[in-house]
């Protein structure tokens, strides 16, 4: 008796056809899985068994072997064990043959039989969209998630009974459907404005500023000074997500199981802050059955490193690849996976170790060794992937006192949109949308100066000794500064605002 059932595995964040073979022979009681079964999936065996028998069913007292094929890709997660559980009920005669074969199945099983939600539906369900089947079977709560592509009828189900009355067309399943507008019109991101934050204005133009060109920011300020408040609020000026970039950042969630049962699409862009004690593996990813880290949850969105020296300064070094390539590639002896991370960094840390310093004569105590020595731990390759260094000073009482409501997000918004559809445009036959990830041979063509800025990039270069790489930062950020002003050519007040920018360039150069 040999039994075939479909589900699907995850490499990455795609997904790929599983061939759960059961089949049921003659001999002592035994249940073997092969196929390179890891962790959770070779202990399905007892939650399968389990399952079965307090579902009411027998289960075979023979000699059962499970095949996950192909065999040559090792696989986990407890996904397999509801097709598991379903081929065996074939394999018996207790579900028509044919049924199981069209259906995708996934289930994680709990020893009563109620079937749990599972990680990495939605990249399933895209999948099966091209495989030759009738729909997908699902745990209730990943159906909405699995229903997003609407590549494929996805029935939601809450226990293995319900399962073999669906397949043995004793019970109907409405499939289930999902109205993406509807989801999109949800996003409101938590009610969180710029309009709250009192005075400010640099840091708000800056932060504009890097928004409009998806640059890389890092604020300095003392504590309290409000440098948390306003990173959170950054996401609400960067342009919506379209469709295909939320279901892009949503398979990464999926993949890590931490999507919203109701919500299940991620409208929003991410705003992810991961505390100073990450490991690198949680920042960048990996871990011995890989998992995509912060820097991928944050794809298409925010990453916020708050406390920027605090980083280890390995950790700190990983970030240089995704902050390169937009992705991450980790390698194992036998694979290698890719996770997408393009994401805009915005670090945020004290001007030294009190986090007093420059704030009044005397407050603070530290040493000038203390301060560079604090300072130093911010590696130089990393401080030179970061365009916008701006300092953020603490609010006066009365601007703090200020009644009435700064610009509000949507405002700043519609001008971030402009700018950005202006580097579309231009950036579109390199396929590149944002400034911030123009190369050498683009800053060339599309950054040029007059003279009056020649001379004057000159003379700050000279002065303040800047590096080639700050150089091509600082014609790069006049770029969007002058994009802003729906300006064709990079003026010198528009290069004169980007130099202002390089405030560390000075201090550390
Ligand atoms: N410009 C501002 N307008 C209104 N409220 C502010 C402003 N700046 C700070 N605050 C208030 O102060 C609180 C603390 O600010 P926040 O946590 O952002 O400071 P921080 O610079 O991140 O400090 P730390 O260096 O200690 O992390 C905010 O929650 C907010 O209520
Ligand atoms: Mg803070």
């Amino acid at each position: 008796m040999l039994a075939k059932v479909l589900s699907g595995a995850l490499s990455g964040i795609d997904a790929y056809q599983v061939e759960v073979e059961v089949d049921i022979a003659r001999g002592l009681p035994q249940f073997a899985t092969v196929g390179l079964p890891e962790g959770a999936v070779k202990e399905s065996k007892d939650r399968v068994k389990s399952a079965i028998k307090n579902s009411g069913y027998e289960f075979p007292a023979r000699r059962i072997t499970i095949n996950l094929a192909p065999a040559g890709i090792k696989k986990d997660g407890a996904a397999f064990d509801l097709p598991m559980a379903v081929g065996l009920l074939t394999a018996t005669g207790l579900i028509k043959e044919d049924a199981a074969r069209r259906f995708v199945i996934m289930g994680e099983l709990s020893l009563d039989g109620r079937v749990k939600p599972i990680r990495g539906a939605l990249p399933v369900a895209i999948a099966a969209g091209d495989w030759p089947v009738d729909g997908l079977i699902l745990p209730r709560e990943n159906a909405r998630e699995g229903a997003i592509p609407n590549s494929v009828p996805v029935y939601g189900v809450h226990d293995l009974g319900e399962v073999t009355a669906f397949l043995n067309g004793e019970r109907g399943i409405e499939p289930c459907s999902v109205s993406i507008p509807e989801l999109f019109a949800g996003a409101d991101h938590n009610g969180e404005d710029f309009a709250e934050v009192r005075g400010q204005e640099q840091a708000k133009r800056a932060l504009e500023v890097a928004a409009a060109g998806s640059h890389n920011i890092l604020m300095v300020g003392p504590p309290g000074s409000g440098k948390t408040m306003l990173a959170r609020r950054v996401s609400t000026i960067l342009p919506d997500l379209s469709f295909a970039e939320a279901l892009e950042t949503t398979k990464i969630h999926s993949v890590m199981g931490l999507l919203d049962e109701q919500q299940a699409l991620i409208t929003q862009r991410p705003f992810r802050h991961p505390h100073h004690t990450i490991s690198d593996a949680g920042l960048i990813g990996g871990g011995s059955n890989p998992r995509p880290g912060e820097v991928s949850m944050a794809h298409n969105g925010l990453l916020f490193l708050d406390e920027l020296p605090e980083f280890k300064k390995n950790v700190l070094e990983m970030l240089r690849q995704p902050l390169e390539d937009g992705q991450v590639t980790i390698s194992r002896a036998t694979t290698s996976l890719t996770y997408p991370a393009t994401f805009m960094l915005v670090g945020a840390m004290n001007p030294c170790f009190c986090g007093l310093l420059g704030e009044s004569e005397d407050s603070c105590s530290c040493t000038p060794t203390m301060i560079e020595r604090y300072r130093r731990r911010l590696s130089g390759p990393l401080l030179d992937r970061i365009d916008l260094h701006i300092e953020v000073p603490r609010v006066q009482h009365k601007d703090l006192a200020d009644p009435v409501d700064g610009e509000s997000s949507a405002v700043i918004r519609a001008r971030v949109e402009a700018a950005r559809a202006i580097q579309r445009e231009r950036l579109a036959p390199f396929n590149l949308h944002c400034n911030a990830r123009m190369q050498a041979r683009h800053i060339r063509r599309f950054c040029a100066l007059d003279d009056q800025g020649q001379k004057l990039l000159e003379s700050v270069t000279d002065r303040l000794g800047l590096s080639a790489r700050s150089y091509a930062r600082i014609l790069k950020l006049s770029r969007t500064i002058a994009d802003l002003a729906g300006s064709e050519s990079i003026a010198t007040e528009h290069l004169a605002e980007a130099i202002q920018y390089r405030g560390l360039d000075r201090k550390l150069g």
